[in-house]
């Protein structure tokens, strides 16, 4: 008797979510994996763990092999909306202004942006995935079934994120923000490995005059005129 063809699962669909530091994009990517009931990356978080990691072992951050090395070591989980490092709850330290940067420096080097992918791969389950970060629709989920480039101007994006500072009562100079943001878009589009860009694909969302509302229905109805195609 011969057995049966194994069935082939079709992979869960996942909608990519890109775009710049401060744009938005992590608010409006939890809140349409929240509509839609699907699992959600956060894969700067990631890059954010990883500095923090680094520092806490004195690694320069711009040592792509020592940090790749690093990466490969940790045992990072997400846990109701916590992030845990080997076990430990680091979710708070990990949002600093000095982990974003670090963040944005170790997330230049090849190696460790290799050593993380088997690990934002395994985010795509049933029935869904929502991932946002810079690189999910053009290198991570090149079949993203939709691709959405969430953007903003530079100084409105300076403007949320000075909010958001002052809101967890952390300092907050909005033209130091300005310049870092900046400084953040170049290393991010000008990197050699999977730099800042627009997949061919995607869905240019602008939200400078738009609402988080307005930023995740627009999500949500492309969503679906794609799945009734
Ligand atoms: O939005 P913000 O830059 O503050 O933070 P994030 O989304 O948590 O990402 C932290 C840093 O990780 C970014 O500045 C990027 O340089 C990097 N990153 C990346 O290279 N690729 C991703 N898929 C996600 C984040």
């Amino acid at each position: 008797m011969t057995s049966p063809a194994p069935s082939l699962q079709p992979l869960a669909p996942v909608i990519a979510i890109d775009g710049p530091s401060a744009s938005g994009k992590g608010t409006v990517a939890q809140l349409v994996a929240d509509a839609l009931g699907f699992h959600y990356l956060d894969s700067g978080a990631l890059y954010r763990v990883v500095a923090f990691a680094t520092h806490q072992n004195h690694i320069a951050w711009s040592e792509a092999t020592a940090v790749a090395g690093c990466a490969k070591t940790l045992h990072i989980q997400f846990k109701n909306g916590h992030i845990y490092l080997n076990g430990n709850d680091i979710s708070e330290e990990i949002r600093t202004e000095a982990m974003g940067k670090g963040a944005s420096q170790v997330a230049v080097h090849a190696p460790l942006r290799a050593a993380l992918v088997d690990l934002q791969h395994s985010f795509r389950q049933s029935p869904g995935l929502v991932a946002d970060g810079r690189d999910m629709g053009t290198v991570i989920f090149p079949d993203a079934r939709l691709k959405i480039f969430l953007t903003a101007s530079t100084e409105v994006r300076a403007e949320r994120r000075h909010k958001q500072l002052l809101g967890k009562n952390q300092p907050a100079d909005y033209q130091a923000i300005l310049q870092d943001l900046q400084e953040r878009d170049a290393r991010d589009k000008g990197r050699a490995s999977a730099p800042l860009v627009m997949a061919n694909d995607a869905i240019l969302l602008e939200t400078d005059n738009r609402t988080i509302k307005e930023a995740v229905d627009f999500v949500l109805e492309n969503y679906q005129q794609k799945m009734c195609k």
